[in-house]
């Protein structure tokens, strides 16, 4: 027992690390809450400070949901857990990762908005599902330019791929978080969807677009 709830603190202090916030301060100087969408996540941190910081923290971003839903394996491995317990302890792992990225104890409880932790995670526990999900996000994205969008209907996508026979029919638990972790990020986009809806969302811009 200490060692699985050991690990889930470090599930969560990992989730925890800001890391859009702290490439910010220390290769630019400045606090990315305060720039942009003034979200502490991969997306701005792209917006803001360019491709390489960027591609750097959405890597960061989601080796941290994927190491910490990998936590469970450790218990599985030292005997602190069940075979039949191994998804409970992904899940529960992956959402206090998540939950660390959106509210970061080592950032004043403001962090980013889960869609890399939460594809981490996923990538974890389901990636032939995560895969579909990727391909979704693109197309969106090609067609709307808005990430925010992208995120969410990959989410949707997510839990609703759930629903069909032959993605894991049987494990209900899975059709439940993938439904939570869709409100999950609806949530978490709620200004967004507010920009969205007054048509003054942020889109990206690609390289065929004409100037
Ligand atoms: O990564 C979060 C993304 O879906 C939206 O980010 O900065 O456009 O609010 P942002």
């Amino acid at each position: 027992l200490p060692l699985v709830l050991g690990l889930l603190v470090a599930a969560y202090l990992i989730g925890s690390i800001p890391t859009a916030l702290w490439v910010g301060r220390a290769f630019f100087g400045l606090d990315i809450r305060e720039h942009g969408s003034g979200n502490s996540g991969a997306t701005n941190t792209f917006r803001v400070l360019g491709k390489k910081p960027g591609s750097f923290v959405m890597a960061i971003d989601v080796l941290k949901g994927w190491a910490a839903t990998s936590l469970a394996t450790v218990m599985l491995n030292q005997g602190a857990i069940l075979p039949q317990q191994l998804l409970y302890f992904q899940l529960a792992c992956g959402v206090l990762a998540v939950v660390g990225h959106i509210y970061p104890i080592w950032a004043g409880f403001r962090g980013g908005k889960g869609v890399a932790t939460v594809l981490g995670m996923m990538l974890a526990i389901a990636p032939a599902t995560v895969g579909v999900c990727i391909l979704v996000f693109i197309t969106v994205l090609l067609i709307s330019r808005y990430v925010s969008l992208s995120s969410m209907t990959a989410g949707a996508t997510f839990a609703l791929l759930q629903l069909l026979p032959g993605f894991r029919p049987d494990n209900s638990l899975l059709l439940w978080f993938g439904f939570v972790l869709a409100a999950l990020l609806v949530y978490t986009h709620r200004a967004n969807i507010g920009r969205l809806r007054a048509g003054t969302e942020s889109r990206v811009p690609m390289p065929w677009d004409r100037k």
